[in-house]
């Protein structure tokens, strides 16, 4: 099969590189272009770019010409990973030229007709898109710490309804993009608070575990309550979670939900799908980012301390990679899934 031509937007910060990294020898997708500010448009990527991945840059992205967001372009789809601060505008101009914007960006995630998707948590909400103006499309994927505690929420919420949420976290620096928080800021110290993370935090879940009917999503009716911390951390959001729950559940029982949880991405053996999109640990140290942050290509969910709750019914320590299945890495599997379910046309 012929690959499908993509093209990268923010293609020089933290997600961007990180697409580039991971789209290498993707089975589906061929990096075609590249786009980033008026400071690195028209230089090549190697000189634009201030690479900090852990292998060299590929040798045909190197020399790919940087352009801009004024710059038209042939791939049908992008994926962003773009400043907010210019994503919201550029989206959408892109969108109604005909391409299908995978992003990122915050910007368009609660627009009433696009939908933020975790593809194994709630694929129908791609058909959101019919209800968008433009001749292409938007599909978001999460903000990187709302992410793991959907997922998590998701089958719990099937089998059980959740009532209420207290989440606490702790993210990784490289969740603030380069050179994000000052290493005289985060060395050796907690920084309580990231600006506009806790909305995002306090929202996104209940439209993602939402119900689509007639063009409109009828958001989930729970309640979060978040506390979000930037912790001396490179890679990988831990988040302590207590959870309130609609009926009776034990420990055994929410251990084994989590952990056979699948979806559409595991059915249909999609390239960057894990084999379980949350892996349970029985031990009392664990998820810790430096040791399982990477686990399955670095796009699990890894729960751990299941326990009984004094307040609500459930506590729980759950961790992921911010910027593979927190960012980048969801997004290339929201591609592979639109792709699969034939939304590509
Ligand atoms: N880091 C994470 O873990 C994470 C997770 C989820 C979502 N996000 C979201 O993803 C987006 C990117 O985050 P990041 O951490 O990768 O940030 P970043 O490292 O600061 O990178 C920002 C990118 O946007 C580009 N840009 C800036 N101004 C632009 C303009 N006028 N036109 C076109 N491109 C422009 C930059 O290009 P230059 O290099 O040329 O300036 C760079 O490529 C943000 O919206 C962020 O909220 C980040």
């Amino acid at each position: 099969m012929e690959k499908i031509p993509v093209a990268i937007l923010g293609a020089t910060g933290t997600v961007g590189q990180k697409f580039i990294y991971l789209l290498e020898n993707h089975p589906t997708f061929e990096i075609k272009e590249l786009v980033a500010s008026p400071r690195s448009a028209g230089k090549k990527y190697a000189e634009a770019c201030n690479w900090k991945q852990d292998r060299p840059i590929n040798d045909t992205i190197k020399n790919i010409v940087v352009k801009s967001v004024e710059d038209s372009l042939e791939s049908k789809i992008l994926f962003s990973g773009m400043d907010a601060s210019v994503a919201g505008e550029a989206e959408t101009n892109y969108a109604e030229k005909g391409h299908i914007v995978i992003s990122n960006s915050k910007n368009h995630r609660m627009d009433k007709d696009v939908p933020i998707i975790i593809p194994e948590v709630n694929p129908d909400h791609f058909d959101l898109i019919k209800s968008q103006p433009y001749k292409g499309g938007i599909i978001t994927n999460s903000n990187c710490s709302t992410m793991f505690i959907a997922m998590v929420l998701a089958p719990l919420h099937k089998e059980f309804g959740v009532e209420w949420v207290h989440v606490s976290t702790m993210q990784a620096i490289s969740g603030a993009g380069y050179p994000g928080v000052s290493a005289m800021d985060i060395l050796g110290n907690v920084v309580p608070y990231i600006g506009g993370e806790e909305d995002k935090v306090e929202t996104e879940s209940q439209k993602i575990l939402g119900t689509l009917a007639n063009g409109e999503i009828k958001d989930a009716d729970f309640i979060i309550s978040a506390h979000c911390n930037r912790v001396p951390v490179f890679d990988g959001h831990t988040e302590n979670l207590t959870i309130k729950l609609k009926s009776e559940v034990t420990v055994e029982k929410v251990k084994e939900i989590l952990s056979t949880f699948k979806g559409i991405p595991q059915e249909k053996n999609l390239p960057f799908a894990p084999k379980f999109p949350i892996i349970v640990f029985d031990e009392n140290d664990r998820p810790q980012p430096l040791r399982d942050s990477l686990l399955d290509k670095g796009m699990v969910t890894s729960v751990g301390r299941i326990r009984k709750g004094t307040l609500g019914d459930i506590k729980m320590t759950i961790m992921g990679h911010n910027t593979i299945r927190g960012a980048a890495g969801a997004a290339i599997l929201n591609a592979e899934t639109y792709v699969a379910l034939g939304y590509l046309n």
